[in-house]
């Protein structure tokens, strides 16, 4: 069985969402999402490694959390967050040892991923270098030049919309992350940095429930995912 990480950025602002208290840490059903997050991967047992990226304001509370799932790892813990996701995933990426074999990488905004698709992920990765979830694309999309001038549309049945978990060989994420470092590279997600020195990234098909919690809308509909499950 693959020993498997998983990094949780959870350092992100609530610009977005309009919040003072940053996206992770708002609540739904009286639980933080952060911790609904945490459960989701709590519950695999190839995860051995859980590490959570945030602003050194919100450690106290991450490590209450991690405490409820202490007996479900070997190790949990927090780190120091970056001004982008990209930093914060550096920092936890640096922290792990070479006891890992595969490292997901999990939106901590996004609490309804499920333990099969975790795991599919996981075994894809494992054999072919990195594997993420993402959703074909159901709006047609617009490439746009500099102003509000339509430069390209894309082929739809082309285009997937990626989401995460983004799960990779430990070895490879961390060759990635060094090298898009070293070419001052900020990519919008993991893959995208492994795809840039070669790696082999495939897609798995996820669920549209997978939502990434971030405008006000999305809290809504979060909500009623979670009242239905209760049912
Ligand atoms: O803002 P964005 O949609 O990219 O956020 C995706 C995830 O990355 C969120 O879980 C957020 O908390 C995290 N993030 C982070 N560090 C940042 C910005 C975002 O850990 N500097």
């Amino acid at each position: 069985m693959s020993r498997l990480a998983v990094i949780i950025p959870a350092a992100g602002s609530g610009s977005r969402m309009g919040t003072h208290t940053p996206k992770p840490f708002l609540t739904l059903n009286g639980k933080t999402i952060l911790e609904h997050t945490i459960s989701a991967f709590a519950k695999v047992d190839e995860v051995v490694d859980i590490r959570i990226a945030t602003s050194v304001d919100w450690f106290d509370q991450v490590e209450a959390i991690l405490n409820k799932f202490a007996d479900d790892v070997e190790s949990a813990s927090v780190i120091e967050g970056g001004d982008e996701r990209q930093h914060s995933i550096f920092n936890a990426l640096q922290s792990l040892d070479n006891s890992i074999d595969l490292i997901a990488v999990h939106d901590a905004v996004r609490p309804f991923v499920s333990a099969e698709l975790i795991r599919k992920c996981a075994h894809r990765a494992s054999e072919v270098g990195g594997a993420i979830v993402a959703v074909p694309a159901k709006d047609t999309i617009k490439k746009l030049g500099d102003g509000f001038e339509i430069s390209e549309t894309p082929d739809r049945s082309k285009l997937w919309q990626a989401q995460t978990p983004q799960v990779f060989r430990a070895d490879l994420l961390l060759e990635a992350y060094l090298k898009a470092r070293e070419d001052d590279f900020l990519g919008t997600d993991d893959a995208s940095l492994v795809e840039r020195i070669g790696g082999v990234v495939e897609v798995i098909e996820g669920d549209r429930k997978n939502l990434k919690i971030t405008y006000p809308i999305d809290l809504k509909v979060a909500g009623l995912i979670l009242n239905e499950e209760d049912l």
